[in-house]
């Protein structure tokens, strides 16, 4: 990659990390075997992916064999939600979730809709905030799961996990939480916010691409999405991405070692960035509660822009962010998280999304702040 390029997306992806990256090329050399023969090199490669799988387990604080290895996060919260609501012969019942969930949960919140589940997405306020009591409130005697974010991928919000899962819990509703984006930026604990099932994505910590996981507490029975083999003890079907598993596994190890140090750093090249921009950049505004959100997140509508224009003028420049819209059949969508705060379509693709994460320095940051005020102006004449 060209070394002048500074990347400050990484929410969207992250870098590998070189330990993951020889951890995967020895197993993609030399372990090649398939974990479920029972001869020596199945052997071998079966004992890749259960250290793997104790690796993710403490991670995320579930035990080895409830860790069920999947191909994205993706995969993991579509899997989650049709096991809670379409296994067994009952009527259709009931699913609680919120206004700002990631499309793998939106999407197949909509599709269970459509066949007669009952969805509540409850509201958020103007800073993305759930109240844990309005989640709770949402719980009828028909509700059988409770999905939330733990920490949003636009604007970083943090959710109070520990007390939408522990009423959860109280109810006796089992809690789904996609733990996704605050894997390896917080502490994730699913013993401490009551979690039947949680999800991750390798790809967001520094590990690779196409492999993922769900925990899925002993006890709940999880009806297999992809089917098709006796794999993850009949709970997903296919031979298992062995190097891809092992990749996870390493950026695990690395996700939990040192986080509060790194958390800190995130955390103050993220304000670096929001003074910066205070400073230097009239009629700006975070969609960020620096407060309670992700240390490495920070959302910023600069009003009068075109968000998407602003990224490309970024990217001519050596900059990779993400603008607070999506390209959806040929037009400009404003994103459903920060219609969901609130803001006016004009706001919300006014948005650019900066994310920090490993290999960002201070010295990058000052980079960006060097040359944003003159691309801002230059995109306002042009929007105007
Ligand atoms: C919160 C959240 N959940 C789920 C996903 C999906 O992850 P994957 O890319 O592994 O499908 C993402 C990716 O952006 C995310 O941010």
């Amino acid at each position: 990659m060209d070394a002048e390029r500074l990347y400050l997306d990484h929410n969207a992806t992250t870098p590998l990390h070189p330990e993951v990256v020889d951890a995967m090329a020895r197993v993609l050399r030399e372990v090649y075997g398939n974990p479920s023969s029972s001869h020596a090199l199945g052997a071998a490669a079966r004992a890749e992916l259960e250290q793997a799988r104790e690796r993710v387990a403490a991670l995320v604080g579930f035990r080895d064999d409830e860790i069920v290895f999947t191909a994205s996060a993706t995969e993991a919260n579509n899997t989650a939600l049709a096991s809670a609501l379409l296994a067994g012969d009952g009527p259709p019942g009931h699913l609680v979730t919120s206004t700002i969930e990631h499309p793998s949960v939106v999407e197949p919140a909509a599709r269970l809709s459509e066949v007669g589940v009952k969805v509540t997405r409850v509201e958020v306020d103007a800073e993305g905030r759930l109240d844990p009591a309005a989640v709770a409130a949402a719980l009828t005697a028909d509700t059988q799961l409770v999905s939330i974010l733990w920490a949003n991928n636009e604007t970083g919000v943090v959710q109070d996990v520990a007390a939408i899962g522990a009423d959860a819990a109280t109810r006796g509703v089992p809690f789904h939480v996609d733990a996704t984006q605050a894997l390896g930026k917080v502490p994730v604990d699913g013993s401490a916010v009551h979690a039947a099932m949680l999800s991750g994505s390798a790809h967001k910590f520094n590990g690779p691409k196409g492999v993922g996981f769900l925990a899925v507490r002993d006890g709940i029975e999880l009806t297999p999405w992809v089917r098709g083999g006796p794999q993850e003890r009949r709970r997903r079907g296919g031979t298992e991405n062995v190097a891809g598993a092992v990749g996870l596994g390493v950026a695990a190890d690395l996700a939990v070692c040192g986080l509060e140090e790194r958390a800190k750093r995130y955390e103050g090249l993220r304000d670096r960035l929001w003074a910066g921009i205070q400073a230097t950049v009239p009629d700006v505004r975070s969609n960020t509660p620096l407060d309670a959100a992700l240390p490495n997140t920070l959302s910023v509508e600069f009003r009068g822009t075109a968000g998407d224009v602003l990224v490309e003028a970024l990217d001519l420049e050596g900059v990779c962010v993400s603008s607070g819209a999506a390209c959806a059949s040929g037009s400009i969508e404003p994103s459903h998280v920060l219609s969901a705060l609130g803001r006016t379509p004009e706001e919300a693709r006014a948005t650019v999304r900066f994310s920090v994460g490993l290999g960002v320095d201070e010295a990058q940051i000052d980079r960006v702040l060097e040359i944003l005020p003159r691309l801002v102006a230059r995109v306002r004449r042009v929007s105007s």
